[in-house]
């Protein structure tokens, strides 16, 4: 008879994030994938499965925004949400990226836009207020005065209890902390993208500011996607620099050295890459996401593996940044992030 594998019961512990009172799990839940861009998407039935899962196993803190799907994703997450209780659940959310095209993204910040997609997300979402709201990606032609001006009014019209920035520069976030104070900072933080160290992260310390990083798990290339599994056929990562041609043949290199390293530390190379995230300090709470109730499991059990301030140095030089090959988005969306705040956009952001 085959053994039964060992489940360990985690019990994942509550954090502040931030400095205004907001206390989430540990571990967040992103829910982007469940409408599909890695994978194809799965049913609505299989998505709000999954998000009850989480939910029973101790992840209260889920996370969306307006442009997944577009809309479905919040929908989804709604319908989810009907199922559970409401207070014991911190809703993310974000606003800003009105589309995605084949050259480049349409960003909108300004006052009236974001009340309006406020409403529209509560609409959606099915609840009279969202825990944490994000500006998901900054508007360069307006000033972050006027969009944290009516950021601050949600708040005190109960609509938005926090707010957050994502992809913003560290003078982006002084500015808009002095109008309104951030809660969080929502940026991409994992083994191979750690250009926030330098000054993101400090800002945010100073700043009482939590971290929530995505994609910790590198899109899942920590998990083995693209080096064990080929890509799915649609798939977003298909554009990704890092998981094409050359690169990803280097990058490959990366994660058999990780594999190593997991083995010293029995556990998989998803678990030691999202606990290398979950030992950056107390106020940083990552949201893998996945559409797998295993890969959850194997998530939730990351939060187990102890790592010393010698296994940290050891992991970070063995998969070191510098020789990670390729950018980490495509061009066209890479340059709305905050490495190009003062860059003027390449292409048409206009839509309005
Ligand atoms: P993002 O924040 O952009 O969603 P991520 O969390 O770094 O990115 O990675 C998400 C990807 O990692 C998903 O495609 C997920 O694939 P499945 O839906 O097939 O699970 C993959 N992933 C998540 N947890 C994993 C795990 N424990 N092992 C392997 N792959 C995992």
């Amino acid at each position: 008879m085959e053994e039964e594998p060992i489940k360990i019961q985690i019990q994942i512990p509550t954090v502040k994030l931030g400095s205004q009172g907001l206390e989430v799990s540990k571990l967040g839940f992103g829910c982007m994938g469940l409408t599909g861009i890695y994978n194809s998407p799965m049913s609505e039935e299989a998505g709000i499965s999954i998000i009850k899962y989480a939910f029973n196993k101790g992840i209260t803190f889920f996370d969306t925004s307006n442009v997944y799907g577009p809309h479905t994703n919040e929908i989804l997450l709604g319908k989810a949400l009907k199922q559970l209780p409401r207070e014991k659940v911190q809703l993310a959310t974000k606003f800003g990226v009105v589309g995605v095209h084949k050259d480049g993204m349409i960003v909108k910040g300004t006052p009236e836009y974001v009340r309006a997609c406020c409403e529209a997300s509560l609409e959606r979402l099915g609840v009279d207020y969202i825990d944490l709201y994000y500006q998901h990606r900054v508007d360069k032609s307006v000033p972050i005065e006027e969009t944290m001006g009516e950021l601050k009014k949600l708040v005190e019209e109960g609509k938005v209890k926090y707010v957050g920035l994502s992809e913003a520069s560290s003078d982006t976030i002084r500015r808009a902390h002095a109008v309104h104070p951030i809660t969080a900072v929502q940026m991409e933080w994992s083994l191979w993208t750690r250009d926030i160290e330098e000054e993101i992260v400090p800002v945010c310390r100073e700043l009482g500011i939590g971290i929530v990083p995505y994609s910790p798990l590198g899109r899942g290339f920590f998990g083995g996607r693209g080096v064990k599994e080929n890509l799915p056929a649609n798939s977003f990562l298909i554009i990704i620099p890092r998981f094409t041609g050359e690169n990803l043949e280097k990058n490959k290199i990366l994660y058999a050295r990780l594999e190593n390293l997991a083995v010293k530390h029995i556990c998989t190379p998803a678990q030691l890459a999202l606990a290398w995230v979950l030992h950056q300090g107390d106020g940083v709470v990552p949201i893998p996401g996945t559409t797998k109730v295993n890969n959850l499991d194997d998530n939730i059990c990351s939060l187990s593996v102890k790592l010393t301030e010698k296994d940290i140095e050891e992991i970070s030089a063995a998969i070191c940044a510098d020789e990670v090959a390729g950018h980490r988005a495509p061009e066209h969306v890479e340059e709305y992030s905050w490495r190009f705040a003062n860059t003027p956009y390449k292409n048409s952001n206009n839509l309005s």
